[in-house]
């Protein structure tokens, strides 16, 4: 999904650069996806412009959980988590705005999950800037696009800027699943998370061999992109914020 186009104006009206290097746009939205991003969109869309003093009060409905899923593509894994379980409220992060559309079809046609759902349509980082320390019990970033050419390592979602801001927005003791199928990004990953300086002490890495991280656990649908799978064999990767860094 990634393209070239990097600091374009986002949907996410936060009015601060956005790093996002990405397509904002793929194939013309239908007159009826225009019009829930114009009409619907707003409604749900968080504002990172200003911080958030406590995620769980975003949602219309009561909830004793809130996840955070970054880069959610078309959405199909945001909606089966929000689908599952009524007391977790689903924040979704996603700057491609067919993909956002995509969610927001869906939420048209079970308004339900619209009690439960916000939507972030910009760079996660800023959504990331704006979040209250410990405040997040699950953190989703499947299949990121992995920039392999080392120019663009600097881009990858999941590095050393993002970590500890990830480490920095969780509970202790939340979890981290993470997926890629490239393998220079799953080496990047676990390097950063494991090895370099810092992060290692933030997470504790929860998969103890090729059983585990070969597989997602039942409760982890599968992604349009993890269909496709290009790079490779897919890698599931889970995390535990730590309780005291
Ligand atoms: C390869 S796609 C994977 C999408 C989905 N998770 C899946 O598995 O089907 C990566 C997604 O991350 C999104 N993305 C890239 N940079 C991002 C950023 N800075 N903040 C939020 N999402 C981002 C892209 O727009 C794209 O939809």
């Amino acid at each position: 999904m990634a393209g070239d186009e990097g600091h374009e104006a986002g949907a996410g009206g936060s009015g601060r650069p956005s790093k996002f290097f990405g397509r904002r746009k793929g194939k013309g939205l239908k007159a009826s996806q225009q019009r829930l991003l114009a009409e619907t969109l707003p409604r749900l869309q968080v504002a990172a412009d200003a911080p958030i003093a406590d995620p769980a009060a975003l949602f219309d409905a009561p909830v004793e959980q809130v996840w955070l899923e970054i880069g959610f593509g078309a959405g199909e894994h945001l909606l089966v988590q929000a689908r599952a379980d009524p007391a977790v409220g689903l924040i979704g992060c996603e700057p491609f705005v067919n993909g956002v559309a995509k969610v927001l079809q869906a939420i048209d046609g079970e308004p339900a999950l619209g009690r439960r759902i916000r939507l972030f349509a910009d760079d996660a980082r800023l959504l990331l800037d704006a979040l209250p320390p410990a405040s997040v019990d699950r953190l989703f970033v499947l299949f990121p696009d992995p920039w392999p050419k080392r120019r663009h390592w600097a881009r990858r979602i999941v590095g050393p800027e993002t970590i500890p801001a990830f480490a920095r927005v969780l509970k202790p003791g939340a979890l981290m699943r993470l997926a890629t199928d490239h393998p220079g990004y799953l080496r990047w990953m676990l390097f950063h998370l494991t090895v370099a300086q810092g992060a290692r002490d933030a997470f504790d890495w929860l998969d103890e061999g090729p059983s585990d991280w070969a597989a997602r656990e039942p409760d982890w649908p599968q992604t349009r992109y993890e269909r496709k799978a290009l790079a490779g064999r897919p890698t599931y990767l889970r995390f535990r914020r730590r309780r005291a860094a």
